[in-house]
């Protein structure tokens, strides 16, 4: 048996790869950034184009580290980017549009029509989402209205549709596959969670017409084989899900109440809830999990556009770090009783409030007020936000004994210090946290038989550090207090 597995992981900002090996453990990393376009306000863009060949680079680039041909590899898992919408010509494999990424808001009025034409709880009953831009499906429709020609082709069955996975894997396969995975389709708004499948009422809803669509397979399955041509050998490529699913799964939160928060380009917190879709009284998102043996796995999610974003704006937008790591350094100085606000709603706010006309604020300055000041709310308002989404769930009914925490700024002892305060719930890092590859391996090798179970897979994780509560209640409320008030001033619901 070859042990080695690559994984995808096609994220916002960049692309990576790494090597997995059969104990979960990874054995080389690549990565590339690639180019945001952000061609008016609230749009945001990618060139799929240059996502598949950062993709591909990084794989290339990964096995050079790893010292591994594509011949040592068991499989390839592709984990991504959700909701980002491509369509491509099925006979060049060109796309026609930019990408419209996850966080655009281009089509913000049109999901207020939907909205008041009474069309919203139709849209949770079948689909677990929200009537919001952030989903595919009003993407899809906004490039078939504007690329001329675009939706007599797409009836005509001569156009493609995919999210980031399904465009990778089409790219992969020379065309051969176009599918997607249940987490995936998930997030497009256009299918039913229940009965897994297209919801043909829905696709009517939102102009989307059928012959775009991938086939849905399960999140661990045979999905075609990388051709020899791009890694030197043909890889089976046997796993696939939406990144945040992926986080969960590389967390193994496989019983229903547990808990894992993402800090990525935004934040994602998602609660295990076993076979039964949940539907939230309180704005939050019913989704796919996974799905394995055709077994659907549902989870409540909580999605925060702006995280790690919100720190590659202080650094990148107003200069006022050179590095991330530097924000713990103003924290530390400046310290948790911080009386300014940043609420980064740079792209509308996601969960609870989901606004996509609100833009971002900074308040609570004084005479005094300075750079660590403002960094230090960054900090805060990724804490905060995440406050946010754990009130909801737990007026839910859900439990939240711990949530176990990933992505790139969880390496911030401050900060997850801070959240552990804020939240009053016990904060696990876990040994790995690039979680999110380690999912799309972990489903790999469940299909290519590196792994024979989730439970193997469970014991597997292993806690670095835990951070408990150490705040006195009085304080925690009233820092959240002030921060309830500096989100109402910006939102508009
Ligand atoms: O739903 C959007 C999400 O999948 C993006 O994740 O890690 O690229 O911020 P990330």
């Amino acid at each position: 048996m070859t042990p080695y597995l690559l994984a995808i992981d096609q994220g916002t900002t960049s692309s990576r790869a790494i090597v997995f090996d059969q104990k979960g453990a990874s054995i080389a990393t690549d990565q590339r950034e690639f180019t945001q376009h952000f061609p008016s306000d609230g749009r945001v863009e990618h060139d799929a184009s240059e996502i598949w060949e950062s993709t591909l680079a990084v794989c290339r680039g990964v096995l050079e580290k790893a010292g591994l041909d594509a011949s040592d590899l068991a499989g390839i898992g592709i984990t991504n980017q959700r909701e980002t919408t491509v369509i491509w010509d099925r006979a060049t494999g060109k796309p026609i549009h930019p990408a419209i990424v996850w966080q655009d808001r281009r089509t913000a009025s049109l999901c207020t029509k939907l909205k008041t034409d009474g069309h919203e709880d139709t849209v949770v009953e079948r689909t677990g989402l929200l009537i919001d831009p952030y989903f595919s499906a009003t993407k899809i429709a906004w490039i078939l209205d504007h690329v001329e020609g675009a939706r007599a082709r797409a009836e005509a069955g001569e156009l493609a549709f995919g999210t980031v996975d399904s465009w990778l894997l089409w790219n992969f396969t020379g065309g051969r596959s176009h599918f997607t995975d249940a987490s995936n389709a998930s997030r497009t708004a256009v299918f039913n969670i229940h009965e897994q499948n297209w919801d043909n009422e829905l696709l009517k809803l939102f102009r989307v017409p059928r012959p775009l669509l991938p086939d849905v397979l399960d999140s661990a399955a045979d999905y075609g084989e990388a051709e020899a041509r791009w890694l030197g050998a043909p890889v089976r490529i046997a796993g696939i899900a939406g990144d945040q699913q992926a986080a969960l799964i590389g967390q193994a939160c496989f019983k229903p109440g547990m808990a894992k928060s993402t800090y990525g380009t935004g934040c994602f917190l998602m609660v295990n809830t076993g076979s039964k879709a949940v539907r939230s009284e309180n704005r939050l998102l019913t989704t796919v999990a996974y799905r394995l043996n055709g077994q659907p796995c549902y989870a409540i999610e909580g999605s925060i556009f702006v995280a790690g974003a919100a720190m590659q704006w202080l650094r990148d937008g107003l200069k006022l770090i050179g590095d991330a790591a530097e924000s713990s350094a103003h924290a530390q100085s400046v310290g948790v009783d911080n009386q300014v606000y940043l609420v980064p709603a740079f792209t509308g706010l996601g969960a609870p409030h989901w606004d996509p006309h609100a833009r971002g604020a900074i308040m609570g300055l004084t005479r005094d007020t300075g750079i660590g000041e403002i960094v230090t709310a960054g900090l805060q308002s990724v804490c905060y936000q995440t406050k946010d989404l754990v009130r909801a769930i737990q007026n839910d009914g859900a439990v939240l004994a711990s949530v176990r925490v990933d992505g790139g700024m969880v390496v911030n002892d401050w900060l997850m210090q801070f959240l552990a305060d804020i939240l009053n719930v016990t904060v696990d890092r876990p040994r790995i946290t690039e979680t999110t590859a380690l999912g799309a391996a972990y489903l790999a090798g469940l299909q290519t038989g590196v792994f024979d179970s989730l439970e193997q897979i469970s014991e597997l994780w292993e806690c670095e550090r835990q951070f408990h509560t150490g705040m006195p209640p009085a304080l925690r409320e009233s820092l959240y207090a002030g921060w309830l008030d500096a989100v109402e001033r910006v939102c508009n619901n």
